[in-house]
């Protein structure tokens, strides 16, 4: 069942828990997270970006995901993740996505706001939620007060930006970033500014850049010859304390990529007389299809789509 992300995050926010946003590529990444949702009973946001885009193509990534939705009674939604442009989002719309994220966090205010409402009045009237950004993710281990203001979000800057744009939903920046290296040392979070933003904020928050980076994934890519032993992400205890201070949107990318390929760099170095792509793959997308189903678990959204 396609439905906006507006729709399963009001549901997300009435019972309070969080949706895990899945970022995809490709078929295996697709079966991975449809069949955990199915599995866990849970509902699920699909998410592609214009690297994506470049890599498989609008079409066919878009028949995939339509392809999943019909063969399961899952709620799930077909997100634009960073859209970097007005012609993006269009071209998403135009194609059957439920929801779109316009990413003017590198814009100054005014501007986050133009494009943002601009957006706003393209997608609502076809029925599509918006999600933007305010704040810049990035690591504030090393900062000081003056420097985190500077770089994350502004609680009472969300407040007039959600009221100005009208928008559906909104990332916020507390210290969280993508990739594998968000920490050097000791996570480290900004959850005081978390609680205020959702005092101020009405609509559902998002938490980009979320990966935990587990050490156990981590070591298995080194074991079999990857050159990542310094990453870091960000524990599971954060991650409900922030669900619990009123996040409803988790965004996950790195851990998968680290399942799968890990498990690719282990199947090559354990069967090198492996050739077919199937056996390659279809372990790395079992993997991958493991730690959704651990995320759906953490988040609080599993057994949610009874
Ligand atoms: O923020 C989302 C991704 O982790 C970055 O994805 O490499 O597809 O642009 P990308
Ligand atoms: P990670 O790099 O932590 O997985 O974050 C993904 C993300 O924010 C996608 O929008
Ligand atoms: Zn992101």
């Amino acid at each position: 069942m396609l439905l906006t992300n507006k729709e399963i995050l009001s549901e997300a926010m009435a019972k309070g828990y969080a949706v895990g946003h899945f970022n995809i590529s490709n078929l295996e990444s697709l079966l991975a997270i449809t069949e955990a949702a199915v599995e866990e009973k849970s509902p699920v946001i699909i998410a592609i970006t214009s690297s994506s885009i470049k890599y498989a193509g609008l079409e066919y990534l878009t028949a995939i995901v339509k392809t999943a939705e019909k063969s399961t009674s899952i709620p799930m939604s077909l997100h634009l993740d960073h859209g970097p442009d007005v012609e993006t989002v269009s071209k998403c719309i135009d194609i059957g996505f439920t929801s779109v994220m316009i990413d003017g966090s590198h814009l100054n205010f005014e501007e986050n706001i133009s494009l943002t409402k601009h957006v706003v009045e393209l997608a609502q009237p076809k029925g599509i939620s918006v999600e933007a950004e305010l704040g810049r993710l990035a690591g504030i281990e090393e900062t000081t007060v003056e420097e985190k203001d500077a770089i994350l979000t502004d609680p009472s800057a969300a407040k007039e930006f959600v009221e100005r744009t009208g928008v559906d939903i909104l990332a916020v920046a507390i210290g969280t970033s993508h990739g594998a290296y968000k920490f050097k040392a000791k996570p480290r979070l900004d959850f005081e500014r978390l609680k205020t933003i959702r005092k101020m904020v009405k609509i559902p928050l998002v938490l980009h850049g979320a990966s935990g980076v587990p050490s156990r994934l981590v070591e298995k890519a080194v074991k079999y010859g990857a050159a990542i032993s310094e990453a870091k992400g960000i524990p599971d205890e954060d991650i409900k304390k922030a669900i619990s201070l009123g996040i409803q949107k988790i965004n996950i990318d790195t851990d998968l990529r680290l399942a799968f390929t890990s498990t690719v760099r282990e199947i090559l170095v354990t069967l090198p007389k492996e050739f077919d792509p199937r056996k390659i793959l279809g372990p790395a997308k079992e993997a991958m299809k493991e730690i959704v189903k651990g995320k759906m678990q953490l988040f609080g959204s599993a057994f949610k789509a009874d």
